[in-house]
């Protein structure tokens, strides 16, 4: 996911040169606004979390770009991409690095297992078979 803070900032065209420059196919591709009913069924995961709230408030703030990502290594290699989840930790030349904002405005979002990646697809996608 684009979140709301890249899209916003004009960053989109910058880090899908990114992913795409990396080996990444993308299978799908849609912008969307979550409601915050969907932002939060979303990071569920995080609902005990002190930041669960602002994270949902935030996240259904803006347009966001929802993308299926296809690669050998897929997850490792994209949390590699993107960086430490704090930008101010993440590594030089790291998607985060260059384009967020802040822990919680952190430019993007990246699928932490091959079980989450296709639960998170089918959150925002259907019928992904067909590609
Ligand atoms: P993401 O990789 O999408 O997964 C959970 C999100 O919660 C994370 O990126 C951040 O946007 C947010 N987040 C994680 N830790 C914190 C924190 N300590 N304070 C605020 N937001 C956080």
């Amino acid at each position: 996911m684009i979140k709301p803070d890249a899209v916003g900032n004009k960053h989109t065209g910058a880090i899908l040169d990114h992913i795409i420059k990396a080996g990444f196919e993308i299978v799908a591709m849609k912008y969307t606004k979550l409601s915050n009913e969907q932002a939060g069924n979303f990071y569920a995961v995080h609902k005990e979390r002190p930041f669960y709230g602002d994270l949902v408030k935030y996240m259904s703030s803006g347009t966001i770009v929802a993308a299926v990502l296809r690669k050998s290594n897929a997850v490792a290699d994209f949390r590699k991409l993107i960086g430490a989840t704090d930008p101010s930790k993440a590594e030089e030349g790291t998607i985060r690095k260059l384009y967020a904002t802040s822990i919680e405005a952190n430019a993007v979002h990246g699928s932490d297992s091959d079980e989450n990646a296709a639960i998170e697809a089918s959150f925002f996608f259907s019928s992904l078979e067909r590609f």
